[in-house]
């Protein structure tokens, strides 16, 4: 069993998909080990980012990921990393599969709906950024 780092971002919430993204995680056979919504300050924003500190898109990204609430989720199931990436889609959404969330949901290469860990080394440490292991069961 693998854990990967999921989130659905603030405009996921602000446009009532947070039913919906997780439906679509447990239809697949993922299972959600620890969840909450968290408000992301500016600081913990760029924390979270920090890989893509030097890209254009830090500023931007940094700003709406601190722009309202998120939930933040640790899903759990056997290579979910990868699964869970394919069940989100490509970053831009105008390359992303038919059927994705962020097909189906996304208004902005920025504006996503969702985030997902990319490796196990990046899942830990993103698991480790919200979470602590009395919260993940
Ligand atoms: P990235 O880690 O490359 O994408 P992913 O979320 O698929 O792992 O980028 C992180 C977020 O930054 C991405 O979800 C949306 C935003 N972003 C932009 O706003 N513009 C861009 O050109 C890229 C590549 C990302
Ligand atoms: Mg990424």
């Amino acid at each position: 069993m693998e854990r990967t780092l999921a989130i659905i971002k603030p405009d996921g919430v602000v446009r009532k998909l947070v039913g919906t993204v997780i439906q679509r995680l447990e239809q697949e056979g993922i299972r959600v080990a620890g969840m909450k919504m968290i408000r992301l300050t500016k600081v913990q924003a760029k924390g979270f980012y920090k890989v893509h500190q030097d890209k254009p898109f830090f500023d931007s990204v940094t700003d709406f990921m601190s722009s309202g609430p998120c939930v933040v989720m640790v899903l759990e199931g056997e290579d979910v990393i990868a699964h869970y990436r394919k069940i989100m889609g490509a970053t831009d959404f105008k390359k992303a599969a038919e059927g994705t969330i962020r097909r189906d949901f996304a208004t902005d290469i920025e504006k996503n709906v969702v985030h997902g860990s990319d490796s196990p080394e990046t899942a830990a440490f993103e698991i480790g950024y919200f979470f602590s292991a009395m919260e993940v069961g």
